[in-house]
């Protein structure tokens, strides 16, 4: 067994994280920019924390050279709203072309030609091609440090949650019918294609 201290160069941890975690789900992250054009990046450190409130957080972290904030996190900090969209099998290419750094205020829904769709509460735009849509209110900015690496925890409660008729079924989403994809190490995504199935142990079993 290989070990290793955490402080060394960041990008070694990064590995770190990258590789273990997995897979990871994504949130693809739409804010409005200061000129008024809509933001949209994927995100992968990403989970839901509590279902009532519902709150959901992701991390952008700071850029590798400059440690400079992503935009996502600049729009968060001035509007202190943002939808979250997800990825399907059909539109990972295009979810992948909105994580190139484009300039401040250039419109990755114009650039990836994915279709921005009004919210009901907030000013963020929704990702039309998102069978899934949550409309977020901040509640937390945790800053880890302004060096290149370093995230930034965000949490938002959702307060208006949109849910494609195609993918739900007798009060429930079904993953077959919308095919999320996650992500892996480097380049890597995944498929949903082939769920497992585990019941659980009741508690009435264990105590035969
Ligand atoms: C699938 C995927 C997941 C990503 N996850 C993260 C992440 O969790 N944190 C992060 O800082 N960047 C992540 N990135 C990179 C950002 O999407 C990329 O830096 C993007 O340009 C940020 O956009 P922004 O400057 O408009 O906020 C990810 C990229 C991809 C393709």
């Amino acid at each position: 067994m290989l070990s290793f201290t955490t402080d060394e160069d960041y990008t070694q941890n990064y590995k770190f994280l990258i590789g273990s975690i997995l897979p990871r789900p994504i949130a693809v992250i739409s804010t409005k920019n200061e000129n008024g054009t809509n933001n949209l990046a994927p995100f992968s450190f990403f989970n839901g924390f509590s279902a009532k409130p519902m709150i959901v957080g992701f991390a952008p972290i700071r850029r590798p050279n400059s440690g400079e904030k992503k935009d996502t996190l600049v729009n968060i900090e001035r509007e202190k709203e943002f939808v979250v969209n997800f990825v399907t099998e059909k539109t990972a290419d295009l979810v992948n072309l909105c994580s190139t750094e484009l300039a401040v205020g250039e419109d990755e829904f114009e650039f990836s030609g994915l279709t921005p769709l009004q919210s009901e509460v907030v000013k963020a735009a929704r990702m039309a091609e998102s069978p899934i849509q949550f409309e977020c209110v901040l509640r937390d900015i945790v800053s880890y440090g302004d060096e290149p690496g370093a995230g930034t925890l965000i949490t938002g409660e959702v307060v208006r949650v949109h849910v494609d008729e195609s993918v739900y079924e007798e009060g429930r989403i079904n993953t077959a019918d919308w095919l999320p994809m996650g992500r892996g190490a480097g380049n890597d995504w995944f498929s949903t294609k082939n769920p497992v199935e585990k019941k659980r142990l009741t508690k009435a079993q264990i105590q035969k």
